[in-house]
């Protein structure tokens, strides 16, 4: 018999604990956080799934990165070999660091956009959208039709709307379109990819009206693998080759290393356009540092070098991909909704339809990522009416998975939790908003149980 398991690829050189408390603990400590899961401290937290952001695992090599680094103020040769292994998988002329995706949205939002202007994307993550509403613009976004039902298993639900882009072009005039984004792959969308026909589509598009395309390029390696997997005419290509592909159809991207970048800290801001480089540059001197560290240490922009390579991996990028996948099935077999098929890095349950009974205004995507942590101690994170207000078209609790952090028991442990949920979920009741601010609310909310 053919052997079929997939396996972690790497073996076990540093471990850290995790630390199990009691349900009567977990009680008392979501009370004390708001019922919040962003203000409880991550001791207290036994896997913990809020994001794939930032915490990954390092490998060897990146450590041995970290030990090379060169600490010079500017030109430093961590900065070159930074920029020649970003340069070699995107392509684009300029590359400035920045300490993380969102500095990167800053400088090129501040540059590009101006009040009353419109910015399309597949769809904007939290930050960048609130990046762009900051300066003035209209953050639209512009999902292809099967993305907007949570059970369609189309392959590539992270597409953007080609018609409904040139209807906007047309409608608000490509004068006040700076550029269009498209997120790889798209994360508040279910982490789902976009395909190279549709970047391709989008690309020509606005192309044919002057009108630059942007990459959010967070999860470029996972979306070449979903390329590799998914298109006709990709399978002999090596997800390099299709990533590479796809940054030629655009001019410039953000980056947050975070993600794909396998780093813990780290982003990037690219461009082919040289004026507009200067400006990002002048920005950058302001706020985030010299261009050739861009608020970073020598350290760091050597581990993302190194990261974004080994994020293309096959051996990693097979197994990143089937371990998501299969925490999908095991729910979803069991009933449990979620958005199909599995994304890249997290599973989005769909809160709405796990929990009907809880109306959207008492937030269904909070109380049940609440219950997941008070049943096994597992942090999630509601992508929903918390976070985006009235603007959320779901409720989504996500259990994003960081990368070469967690083994098969961890997962089949989260999945026994969740079934568990699933059994009790008639008597979960949801949550009155008692604080927020006015953007990003998500972060520092405050909640109490509704009656
Ligand atoms: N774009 C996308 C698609 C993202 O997912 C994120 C971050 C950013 C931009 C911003 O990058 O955090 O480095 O400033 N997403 C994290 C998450 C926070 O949990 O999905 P950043």
């Amino acid at each position: 018999m053919p052997i079929t398991t997939i396996i972690e690829p790497f073996r076990i050189k540093s471990v850290e604990p995790i630390r199990w408390t009691t349900r009567e603990q977990r009680e008392n400590l979501l009370k004390a956080a708001g019922y919040n899961l962003f203000l409880l401290a991550a001791k207290d937290v036994l896997i913990d799934l809020l994001t794939d952001s930032g915490t990954g695992a390092m490998s060897t090599e990146q450590w041995a990165g970290v030990m090379r680094g060169d600490e010079s103020y500017a030109g430093s040769p961590s900065f070159t070999r930074f920029r020649d292994s970003v340069q070699e998988i995107f392509g684009y002329r300029h590359v400035i660091p920045t300490h993380q995706g969102r500095a990167a949205e800053r400088i090129l939002f501040s540059v590009m956009c101006k009040k009353g202007d419109v910015v399309p994307n597949n769809t904007h993550f939290d930050t960048t959208r609130a990046n762009v509403e900051f300066v003035g613009a209209e953050a639209m976004d512009l999902p292809c039709a099967e993305a907007k039902n949570p059970a369609d298993q189309h392959p590539f639900k992270g597409n953007m709307d080609v018609a409904a882009l040139e209807q906007t072009i047309t409608r608000v005039g490509r004068e006040r379109i700076p550029l269009v984004m498209l997120t790889v792959t798209n994360n508040s969308g279910g982490g789902q990819p976009v395909s190279m026909a549709n970047a391709r589509a989008v690309s020509e598009l606005c192309h044919k009206h002057g009108i630059p395309l942007y990459f959010d390029a967070c999860r470029f390696a996972e979306n070449a693998y979903f390329i590799k997997l998914r298109e006709p005419g990709y399978s002999d290509k090596t997800p390099k080759q299709i990533a590479q592909e796809m940054f030629k159809l655009g001019d410039g991207c953000t980056m947050s290393a975070k993600k794909d970048g396998m780093a813990n800290i780290g982003g990037f801001l690219c461009t082919n356009d040289d004026a507009l480089a200067q400006q990002e540059k002048n920005l950058l001197i302001l706020t985030e540092g010299y261009p050739t560290y861009g608020g970073l240490a020598g350290r760091d922009l050597e581990a993302v070098g190194i990261g974004i390579q080994e994020a293309l991996n096959e051996d990693y990028l097979r197994y990143r991909i089937a371990s998501t996948a299969y925490l999908g099935r095991k729910i979803s077999e069991q009933g449990v909704p979620i958005i199909q098929p599995p994304g890249g890095h997290a599973i989005y349950i769909d809160a709405r339809a796990f929990l009907p009974h809880v109306p959207q205004s008492q937030f269904p995507g909070v109380a049940l990522a609440n219950e997941l942590y008070l049943e096994g101690g597992i942090r999630s994170v509601e992508i929903g009416t918390l976070m985006f207000d009235q603007a959320a078209r779901m409720d989504l609790v996500r259990l994003a998975i960081p990368r070469r952090v967690y083994t098969q028991s961890h997962i089949d442990y989260v999945v026994e939790v969740i079934l568990e949920v699933w059994q009790r979920r008639k008597q979960i009741k949801g949550l009155n908003l008692i604080s927020g601010a006015p953007f990003l609310r998500h972060f520092s909310a405050r909640l109490a149980p509704a009656d």
